[in-house]
């Protein structure tokens, strides 16, 4: 499979954190001047391929691009596409990356939006992919931070929920990590924790990191509070998903041992674990943090669109002795798809969904 030759965005961490700091610096520029941009994507089409419900990020991206005078094609339901007659990934991406200039993809499948740039004809956009990683979730997170604690470094940051499911968690623990002096409190149930190689890159990194199950036990030293839903649509069944539901739940009681300038972010849709009453508290930022992220991505399409900084898509290799046997990737379902390896810690992990291969 040839290697196209443009700028995507699948993992934040295949920049360096200087490009993402432009990024971030560029949305706050168009968040304080947004007139400045209202012709710079005149003439381009950005399409939105949303294999899995959203409704932030599909809206936030076609606003931004909208905003930056641009037009906007795509899908919300591959059901009411030509997916539903058996289309593959491949095929869809080809034709309608020949239609667009970027194109922003959602699936349930880890590895999908790596799989999508492999084909594209245009920059690809990873907008989630399965429980792996939400990269522009994080740069709105970022965003956030930045405009309303004024710093990313030196932040104790608690997350909270679904640890383990949670893609916005692991994009977001994988970017702070880059920052100087960041500790995380891992808070969740013991089934819930976070991937061992998300606690493996924290350990990596020297960040500080502890796990923790109970949120009042932790709530009094965060400067951060990341609440996360319990991701229903990711459980083998709907016992082990309501085993999980309603264990965490912030409330103004809790809010009341927080620090005064606690930031509560979650990335939404909130289910029942913030209580609506806290929406009323000044340190609850989760709206807000919705709205920056149209900024953000209005900063990310100018970016990538402008971009000459191509990088190839898989830097993995071919190992004929070993399989992912992850039945979430994108590898299970897209056979076309070549096996790639990395080598992480002296483990062969797959390419694609950053799981552990296994030996045929
Ligand atoms: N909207 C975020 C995501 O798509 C978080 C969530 O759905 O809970 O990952
Ligand atoms: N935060 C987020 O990704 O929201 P949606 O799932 O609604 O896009």
């Amino acid at each position: 499979m040839s290697e196209p030759n443009y700028s995507h965005l699948i993992d934040l961490n295949d920049y360096p954190v200087e490009w993402w700091n432009k990024v971030i610096n560029l949305g706050a520029t168009i968040y304080h001047h947004p007139q400045r941009y209202v012709q710079a994507c005149a003439g381009k089409i950005m399409a939105t391929l949303f294999y899995e419900p959203s409704t932030r990020t599909q809206m936030s991206f076609q606003s931004a691009m909208i905003r930056l005078g641009g037009s906007i094609i795509g899908f919300d339901n591959p059901m009411s596409s030509s997916v539903s007659k058996g289309e593959n990934l491949k095929d869809t991406t080809k034709v309608v990356s020949s239609y667009s200039d970027i194109l922003i993809i959602r699936h349930p499948l880890a590895g999908s939006a790596k799989a999508a740039a492999m084909t594209a004809d245009c920059c690809v956009v990873n907008a989630g992919d399965g429980g792996h990683l939400h990269p522009t979730q994080t740069l709105t997170d970022l965003l956030t931070l930045k405009m309303e604690k004024g710093r990313l470094e030196h932040l104790t940051v608690g997350l909270c929920g679904d640890l383990l499911y949670g893609r916005t968690v692991h994009s977001l623990c994988k970017a702070l990590s880059c920052y100087a002096g960041n500790k995380f409190v891992l808070i969740s149930t013991p089934e819930l924790r976070a991937p061992e190689y998300i606690r493996k890159l924290l350990r990596d990194s020297g960040c500080e990191y502890r796990e923790e199950t109970s949120l009042d036990a932790a709530i009094g030293e965060l400067d951060v509070l990341y609440m996360t839903r319990i991701q229903r649509e990711r459980f083998a069944s709907q016992a082990d998903y309501l085993a999980q539901k309603d264990i965490y739940c912030l409330t103004p009681e809790k809010m009341a041992h927080a620090k005064p300038d606690l930031a509560v972010l979650h990335p939404l849709p909130r289910v029942d674990e913030i209580a609506v009453p806290v929406d009323e508290d000044p340190r609850a930022l989760y709206f807000k943090q919705a709205q920056y992220g149209m900024y953000v991505r209005m900063a990310l399409i100018l970016k990538l669109l402008e971009s000459e900084n191509h990088l190839p898509v898989l830097h993995g290799e071919a190992n004929a002795e070993r399989q992912c046997v992850n039945p979430k990737c994108i590898l299970a379902q897209e056979h076309y798809l070549p096996p790639r390896f990395v080598q992480e810690g002296g483990h062969t992990l797959c390419e694609y969904c950053e799981e552990r291969a296994l030996k045929k």
